[in-house]
């Protein structure tokens, strides 16, 4: 009994150190930090980009569709960017994802915080059936593109003491059915992205990388390709960016978001995975995939 009450008081005061030593945000942190933001034309990117704006930051927007990029670049301004800029890049092509980190490198004059965020048009929920196509197109833009970037980025990152927002989902978590192919691109960023972390860890070379980890947000493509499909409420993309960059900025291993939603799921993979079997037959909507 009383190992047990020493055992519980160590804990409790393990708890206590870890979450008082934990460095608390400030928006000063990201004044003037040059940030890099892919696939911020829509959605949880562009939210993030205005994040980043609304604290100061020198931003540099990417996507494919230039109208969208002028606006959200503007929008930028009006937030309070130091400075914001856009590059039209399609990550299906690796040699620009290449030269997305040069012309950032030129313009921003280097790079403090490289934030991958975009992904493959989502076509909504679907039995794989077999299309090698679709897997090796997806795995380019959804993988093959992230590496490359990072690749392109690593000097000046090294050199800016400077560090990388990777954007996950549960489903690089948890294998999700009806989109296999998404879900397996999430899981090789999850694998390259911690095992950097720790490669980095071990060789003592200070490069934070921080993975997000979300649940279902409501961005128009998100609600357009799962809309009716699944039984879960989205949470909102501004507070979901708002979590992601403070998380960033701190430079923590992990951001979950929402919380609650998606943390103790991630457990029950562990402990019960025939409970959370059970709850994937609850939410999915099978008859509406098919
Ligand atoms: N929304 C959710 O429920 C949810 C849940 C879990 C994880 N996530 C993750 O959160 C991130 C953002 O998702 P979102 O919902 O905000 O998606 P979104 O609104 O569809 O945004 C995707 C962005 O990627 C760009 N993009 C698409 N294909 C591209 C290509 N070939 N080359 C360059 N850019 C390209 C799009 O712009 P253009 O079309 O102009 O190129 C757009 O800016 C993704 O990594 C996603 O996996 C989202």
């Amino acid at each position: 009994m009383t190992a047990l009450k020493l055992f519980a008081s160590l804990l409790v005061g393990l708890c206590a150190y870890y979450f008082y030593s934990q460095e608390t945000f400030s928006e000063e942190m990201v004044r003037g930090k040059r940030v890099l933001v892919t696939g911020s034309s829509t959605g949880i990117g562009e939210q993030m980009a205005y994040e980043f704006a609304r604290m100061g930051a020198h931003v540099m927007v990417t996507a494919r569709t230039e109208k969208r990029l002028q606006e959200v670049v503007q929008k930028c301004l009006d937030l309070g960017a130091s400075s914001a800029w856009y590059v039209v890049a399609d990550m299906s092509n690796l040699t620009s994802a290449q030269q997305v980190v040069e012309e950032t490198k030129t313009v921003l004059g280097g790079l403090d915080l490289l934030v991958l965020n975009h992904v493959k048009v989502y076509t909504g929920l679907h039995p794989f059936q077999g299309d090698m196509e679709s897997v090796i197109s997806t795995m380019t833009v959804n993988f093959f593109s992230y590496v490359q970037l990072t690749v392109s980025a690593l000097s000046a990152l090294n050199e800016s003491r400077g560090s990388i927002i990777v954007i996950s989902s549960m489903s690089g978590r948890i294998p999700s059915p009806f989109s296999v192919v998404y879900s397996s691109t999430k899981f090789a960023l999850e694998g390259f992205y911690s095992g950097l972390r720790t490669e980095m860890y071990l060789q003592k070379i200070d490069l934070p990388i921080t993975v997000a980890v979300l649940g279902y947000i409501d961005t128009d493509a998100a609600l357009r390709a799962l809309g009716g499909k699944i039984a879960i409420k989205a949470s909102p993309k501004e507070d979901c960016a708002r979590e992601i960059v403070k998380g960033g900025v701190l430079r923590q291993r992990e951001v979950f978001y929402p919380y609650w939603v998606t943390k103790p799921v991630l457990l029950l993979r562990d402990w019960m995975p025939e409970v959370l079997e059970h709850m994937m037959d609850i939410s999915y909507k099978v008859e509406n995939t098919l």
